[in-house]
């Protein structure tokens, strides 16, 4: 195992029917009383979540400013106006309560209304980090992204054409009651949860290939995805595999399986940059490139690739480079199984000059266990049309 150093700053509540309680403990304890309730383009409105939301803060003192249409791939325009917000309202604590849209925008939001530059600036041009931030806490109503355990954000700059992570704040606590996502669209559902395994396969294949401890949990928390997924499609109301999932996600980010690896996610900085042309949907697009992209390191990564395959898919081939390609062939037919899609048609983008734009920005991945050329990482997103 690599070295590493391990804090992690997030209070969990976890469990169905928890938010009530959680949210109203945790306002209890904040300092301050003027709340920036930060939220997405509807739905928690149409789920009556918001009324009861507004309705605990009140009962713990609260003052409430809406920050409300958060859309989902948030972009650096909403993040101005959050932080403008933030700052005129004298805001003490943001609560985000939404998907991982809703939760990155406030990370950022958070650091941005306590500085005087530019924080996409900061980063990108002068490699500068932000150290000050407005205290803020989570409500998860879609989970998948895991956005509420890490300070990273992914953000939409659109006129740079641009959507790449950003380095924002922490929350102090996140609220997982899985009461909170019954109203997510089935289709939101699988693709949260696909996100979710994606997350585990990107941490799984990272340097080094060696397994490791981080390895080992990681395999149980991609079988209990795939478990968990198959059984709340099958029974929308087992709220044990919603909970199950919930946790899920939560473990695939708060940075444990993460533990003495150098991560891969050359997948997801595909996807991003696909996403950054065409707004696409994350879990769906992650679908339509892994099983391409993995059978492009079917040389490089096939040790790691046969392990998940008998570990993860339980199949096996009669050497290793079989066992492989049977194991990505499987996590493909899974694709399938669940209805994610396979092509970019089925997203409505046809257009391969997009795909070449997104293979020359995306960024290259140190920990994947190939360094991809960018005219390999297009042939990858065509071999997708
Ligand atoms: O906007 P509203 O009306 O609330 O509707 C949302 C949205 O349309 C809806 N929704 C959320 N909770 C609901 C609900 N509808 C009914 N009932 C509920 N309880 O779901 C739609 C999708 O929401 P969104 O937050 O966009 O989805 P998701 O959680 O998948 O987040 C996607 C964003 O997170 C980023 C993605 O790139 C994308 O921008 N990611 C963030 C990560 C992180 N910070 O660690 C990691 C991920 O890899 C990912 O990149
Ligand atoms: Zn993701």
């Amino acid at each position: 195992m690599d070295r590493f150093t391990y804090q992690y700053p997030v209070r969990q509540h976890f469990g169905k029917g928890c938010a009530e309680s959680a949210i109203k403990e945790e306002m209890n304890r904040i300092a301050g009383n003027n709340v920036l309730l930060a939220y997405g383009g509807g739905s928690l409105k149409r789920t009556g979540m918001y009324d009861k939301i507004v309705g605990w803060l009140h009962e713990c003192g609260k003052t409430v400013t809406d920050f409300g249409g958060i859309m989902p791939n948030p972009t650096y325009a909403k993040v101005q106006e959050g932080a403008k917000m933030v700052r005129e309202q004298g805001i003490d604590f943001i609560l985000a309560v939404g998907g991982g849209s809703v939760i990155d925008c406030c990370k950022i939001v958070s650091a941005q209304a306590k500085l005087d530059e530019d924080i996409w600036e900061m980063q990108y041009a002068k490699h500068q980090y932000p150290t000050e931030f407005v205290p803020m806490g989570a409500v998860v109503t879609a989970s998948g992204t895991g956005a509420e355990q890490n300070n990273g954000a992914v953000i939409t700059h659109e006129e740079k054409k641009l959507k790449q992570p950003l380095l924002g704040a922490y929350h102090t606590f996140a609220v997982l009651d899985s009461d909170l996502t019954r109203t997510l669209p089935m289709k939101q559902v699988i693709s949260g949860a696909f996100d979710t395994l994606s997350h585990c396969m990107e941490t799984y294949m990272g340097r080094p290939q060696a397994t490791n401890l981080s390895d080992e949990i990681n395999e149980s928390v991609m079988q209990s995805v795939i478990k968990n997924l198959r059984a709340l499609i099958a029974n929308p109301d087992d709220d044990f595999a919603r909970g199950e999932l919930m946790w899920a996600s939560a473990m695939a980010e708060n940075g444990l399986l993460k533990l003495g690896k150098q991560t891969d996610f050359q997948c997801h900085m595909l996807e991003h940059a696909v996403g950054a042309y065409t707004d696409c949907n994350h879990g769906q697009g992650l679908a339509v490139i892994h099983p391409i992209l993995y059978r492009h390191l079917l040389s490089e990564g096939k040790e790691k690739l046969a392990r998940m395959a008998q570990e993860v898919w339980k199949v096996k081939g009669d050497t290793t480079e079989q066992t492989a390609s049977l194991g990505v062939e499987a996590l493909a037919g899974f694709i399938r199984e669940i209805g994610l899609p396979t092509r970019w048609s089925e997203m409505g983008i046809t257009d391969e000059t997009v795909l070449r734009a997104a293979a020359d920005t995306c960024f290259l991945m140190p920990g994947c266990c190939k360094q991809f050329t960018r005219d390999e990482l297009y042939e990858v997103l065509r071999e997708g049309m």
